[in-house]
């Protein structure tokens, strides 16, 4: 096991106690949770009530974290990043989606086999300690942000469905970073009917993933909607620089949810640039953002080495000043968790 040497002097101000304590709950907790794994390969098992005990305390070590970020010094912090990934290693590495997430088989977190497994919120793992943190994973305000986008995002394409026919049209939307595209799914199955179904939008998947473009068509093709979606393979990080010929053109609504907190502030002013140059007079932009509040920030950071740009209200009013849709009429909203920040803005003329 590897040694790690406090940094924080003894003489303890409030803040170097707490690191300490941290300390010894990370340790306590990477214990307990050896000694149930040896545990579950005993007839017995685990006990449910243990594994709740644990589960509580997983809990309550993150919470901790997250309270006391603000007053540790860096070199606590990142101590405690490198104790927190050194001991749940070995767990992590044997789950499913804390695996996925820490490894990043497709080069970047967030891949659209990773949302999926969020979305089909299974714990998964080789065994009893990796499944354990799936679920931990899987429980966190992070992954119910994730959850919960998909009903938002459904409920803005609707309404722009429903805007776009009352002026005789079909809408035409598009989706940046579109992986597996669930929202879309829903909207075609609630249509229902094939009457019904010749309202679905035209909708544009655009994402740099070749994997994820073809899983939305294998999708579409199974169920019969390959129609209403064309994929569009692109950069958007380059295509926002105008390093690529891509656009999208008279679209009433142009959303993304889990893309532009990987685009740091320059970047994402260009991208709204190209957004608004892509929606129609009165189109609309839906972004999601996950908020500083977010609960479980520490968590995904130091077991999921899941680094993303969080941003509040006042971050996305000074990144839309500096773009063409200005920062006036800006509508926000959360989804239930509170962690994925939404913000809303028109295309006037
Ligand atoms: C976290 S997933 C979100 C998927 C989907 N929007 C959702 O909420 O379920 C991010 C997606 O954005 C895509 N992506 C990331 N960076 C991109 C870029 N620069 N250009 C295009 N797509 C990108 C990824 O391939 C991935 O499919």
């Amino acid at each position: 096991m590897t040694t790690f040497i406090p940094v924080t002097p003894l003489l303890s101000t409030p803040a170097a106690t707490r690191a300490i304590r941290l300390r010894a709950d990370i340790e306590a907790l990477a214990l307990d949770l050896a000694a149930g794994e040896r545990r579950s390969r005993t007839p017995a098992g685990v006990p449910s009530e243990v594994e709740d005990a644990l589960a509580l305390r997983f809990r309550q070590l993150f919470r901790d974290l997250e309270a006391a970020s603000a007053e540790l010094s860096a070199a606590d912090l990142d101590e405690l990043t490198a104790l927190i990934s050194a001991r749940f290693y070995p767990w992590v590495a044997a789950s499913g989606l804390a695996d996925r997430a820490v490894h990043k088989p497709a080069g970047y977190a967030g891949d659209f086999r990773t949302i999926l497994m969020v979305y089909a919120d299974v714990p998964c793992g080789a065994c009893w300690a990796g499944r354990f943190i799936d679920a931990r994973v899987l429980e966190s305000p992070a992954a119910w942000a994730v959850k919960n986008r998909r009903g938002l995002l459904a409920a803005e394409i609707e309404a722009t469905m429903g805007a776009a026919e009352a002026e005789g049209r079909r809408a035409q939307i598009a989706s940046l970073g579109a992986g597996p595209a669930e929202e879309l799914f829903d909207v075609w199955q609630r249509l229902g009917d094939a009457d019904a179904r010749g309202r679905m939008p035209l909708a544009t998947l655009c994402d740099m993933d070749e994997g994820a473009l073809g899983h939305v068509r294998a999708r579409s093709e199974a169920e019969g909607c390959a129609d209403a979606l064309q994929a569009m393979p692109v950069n958007l990080a380059r295509a926002a620089l105008g390093r690529s010929d891509d656009r999208l053109a008279d679209q009433d609504l142009i959303y993304s949810a889990g893309l532009i907190d990987y685009f740091k502030d320059n970047l994402l002013v260009r991208l709204l640039d190209w957004i608004y140059d892509g929606l129609r007079p009165g189109g609309r932009t839906v972004l999601g953002n996950f908020h500083p509040d977010n609960p479980t920030r520490r968590m995904m950071e130091t077991s999921l080495e899941w680094v993303l740009i969080h941003r509040d209200e006042d971050d996305m009013r000074r990144i839309f000043a500096r773009s063409r849709f200005g920062a006036d009429s800006l509508r926000f909203f959360f989804d239930p968790s509170g962690v994925n920040l939404f913000v809303e803005a028109t295309r006037l003329a």
